[in-house]
């Protein structure tokens, strides 16, 4: 049986002002997935984690970006496909996007690569869709290109991969679930033009200190005046993380997509762990079961390991 097998990893998106446009791919957590093409027609999902996710392709974010993908190039045998997500759904750090990603990358390289990334992007978002509510590509994105990406227009797929210096990215993931479809019904319709400013100069900074590896400029940057103050009341603990964290010399950091996970970044190991220990501190306190990790940029995105 032809089959292939890929490691999907987590992506931390918006990087604080950079709702729906900003992401990257992070080393770790990541997903295992394998796809295998079969004679039975239709697409068959095993799971081998403890998530209970669904197993109809139909309600499967995986299984619906896999048929996006075989309706394109009418593919009419089977597949089966056999999942072990360790991205935990409902965290933040694109467990959706990593399932429908990973599966359309699996089956490109199982068939004879007939698609570009973009078109890759476009077929997995149709599996985003159905985990979130909304077609958006910043976890997605950053997970099949790799690395840092901004997605200027997410209606063209006008995707940037952008350089970025070396950096610690520390991730604790309370162990609550916070779904996205909900995280995007509260957020205001519209926003008061001074807000919008201090945006949108954040993303160009945060974009700039990036490119020309501007610590000092990432962590100004690093702002968000709109979506933060809505979201961060869903999250517990989420003042005194950040504020911890920042004593402790994270450049900074903010709520990782749409929570609960709230990222945090550094220049150093050292730091690191001890944004790691506020981190960890803060949520024992309060009695909150939480995992961290201390993890980099991961500029391959998705590999394939069989
Ligand atoms: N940009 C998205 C959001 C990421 O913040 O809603 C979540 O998948």
């Amino acid at each position: 049986m032809k089959s292939v097998t890929v490691k999907s990893p987590a992506t931390v998106s918006n990087l604080c002002c950079g709702f729906d446009i900003l992401g990257m791919a992070v080393c770790e957590p990541f997903d295992i997935m394998q796809l295998s093409l079969t004679d039975q027609p239709g697409i068959m999902i095993d799971h081998t984690d403890k998530y209970r996710l669904p197993v109809n392709a139909d309600e499967n974010i995986a299984g619906v970006a896999l048929k996006a993908f075989l309706s394109a190039i009418d593919y009419k045998e089977g597949c089966q496909l056999v999942i072990n997500k360790q991205i935990k759904p409902g965290s933040g750090v694109g467990s959706s996007a990593a399932s429908a990603a990973g599966i359309v990358v699996a089956a490109n390289e199982l068939l004879g690569k007939p698609f570009s990334k973009k078109q890759l992007v476009s077929f997995a978002m149709e599996g985003e869709v159905i985990a979130s509510g909304s077609r958006h590509a910043d976890n997605i994105a950053p997970c099949i290109y790799g690395g840092l990406v901004l997605i200027r227009d997410t209606a063209s797929l006008d995707i940037i991969q952008l350089d970025a210096p070396e950096l610690f990215v520390t991730i604790v993931h309370p162990q609550i679930e916070i779904k996205t479809s909900y995280a995007r019904s509260i957020l205001p319709k519209e926003i008061p033009l001074k807000s919008a400013v201090i945006q949108w100069a954040n993303v160009a900074g945060l974009v700039t200190g990036f490119l020309q590896k501007d610590y000092g400029l990432i962590g100004r940057s690093l702002e968000d005046v709109i979506i933060e103050p809505v979201r961060s009341k869903l999250i517990p603990g989420f003042d005194e993380v950040k504020q911890k964290c920042l004593a402790a010399g994270a450049l900074g950091g903010g709520i990782s997509g749409s929570g609960p996970s709230l990222f945090m970044l550094s220049t150093s190991a050292m730091v690191a762990t001890e944004i790691e220990n506020c981190m960890k501190a803060v949520y024992e306190k309060l009695g909150i079961e939480h995992k961290t990790y201390i993890t980099g940029i991961n500029n391959e995105g998705i590999k394939i390991i069989s």
